[in-house]
């Protein structure tokens, strides 16, 4: 038990199976810098993912393959500096666990051991789940991604919605079902019918967590960039924006260039001063 009477517990993956079986809904969001962590943990987050998207949202790539664990790892450490509640996913980036189990459980680690982060997440079904499985052997908490899976969207013929034909929709649910098997402690479903999402979340005991799955999953996930407004290059049809951040930030700005340009700040209370004779006396010493 804590001495301090304000310290704060970190939810674990046994805090969320509880809430979805107790039925809470359980909330979770992007978060890639310190700010921000800050900013979503203080907002009673349940899960904080420090996702691939960074790559597209804050590193300006076109989609999330180059991402690298080098990059992985700054933010997700930046991320854990400032978060006391949330649970912390840490994304493995591609090409980080597709080579080999060796290497998944190598990077996993990584970000798990040296990122401190409190679980981590790669793309893949069925044809991962014995990876999955190598890393929740090593003691590493897996949060698993199935559906959709921008990793490898070209191989999908692009950003299309999964699982629409009855034998796709067979293949998501094994997939789902895999990955609990392989030892997941939950499972995104990201853009696949609500009726799909609806079945595969009524037949995993672990949480689901939808990004396009429709309402019946346990949870609900949004990139950060994308609900405040802030991703202007093109807004998927599940994000609900929450804010135009984007247009909030830039005004602003333009505010501070125009103050800057018409000399009106710094104003007073922005500066400095010198006592009255102190600056005679410079003056007279520098002879002006
Ligand atoms: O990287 C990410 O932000 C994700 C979400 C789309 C779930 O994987």
């Amino acid at each position: 038990m804590s001495s301090h009477p304000e310290a704060t517990k970190k939810l674990l993956s046994a805090d969320l199976q509880k809430m979805k079986d107790n039925g809470e809904k359980i909330s979770m969001i992007t978060a890639y810098s310190y700010p921000q962590g800050l900013i979503v943990d203080e907002a009673g987050i349940d899960i904080i993912l420090v996702g691939d998207s960074l790559g597209m949202v804050e590193l300006g790539y076109q989609d999330t393959v180059p991402v690298t664990m080098d990059e992985m790892l700054m933010h997700t450490k930046a991320v854990v500096r400032a978060v006391k509640r949330a649970h912390i996913v840490g994304d493995l980036p591609f090409m980080s666990y597709n080579i080999s189990t060796e290497q998944a459980v190598t990077n996993a680690g990584i970000l798990y051991k040296d990122g401190g982060s409190d679980s981590v997440k790669f793309e893949g079904g069925q044809d991962y789940a014995s990876v999955a499985g190598a890393i929740t052997r090593a003691g590493i908490p897996f949060f698993a991604h199935i559906g959709l899976t921008p990793q490898t969207a070209a191989m999908m013929g692009g950003f299309k919605v999964q699982g629409k034909s009855l034998d796709d929709a067979k293949a998501v649910l094994d997939d789902a079902l895999a990955m609990q098997d392989a030892g997941a402690f939950a499972v995104i479903l990201e853009a696949i019918p609500q009726q799909l999402a609806a079945i595969i979340t009524e037949k995993l005991t672990i949480p689901t967590v939808g990004i396009g799955g429709g309402p019946d999953c346990a949870g609900q996930v949004l990139v950060l960039h994308d609900m405040l407004g802030l991703f202007q290059r093109f807004t998927p049809k599940f994000v609900k924006v929450y804010a135009d951040m984007y247009t909030a930030q830039c005004n602003a700005v333009k505010e501070f260039v125009s103050d800057v340009k018409e000399v009106k700040f710094p104003a007073a209370e922005h500066s400095f001063n010198m006592k009255a004779d102190a600056v005679e006396e410079l003056k007279k010493a520098l002879g002006l």
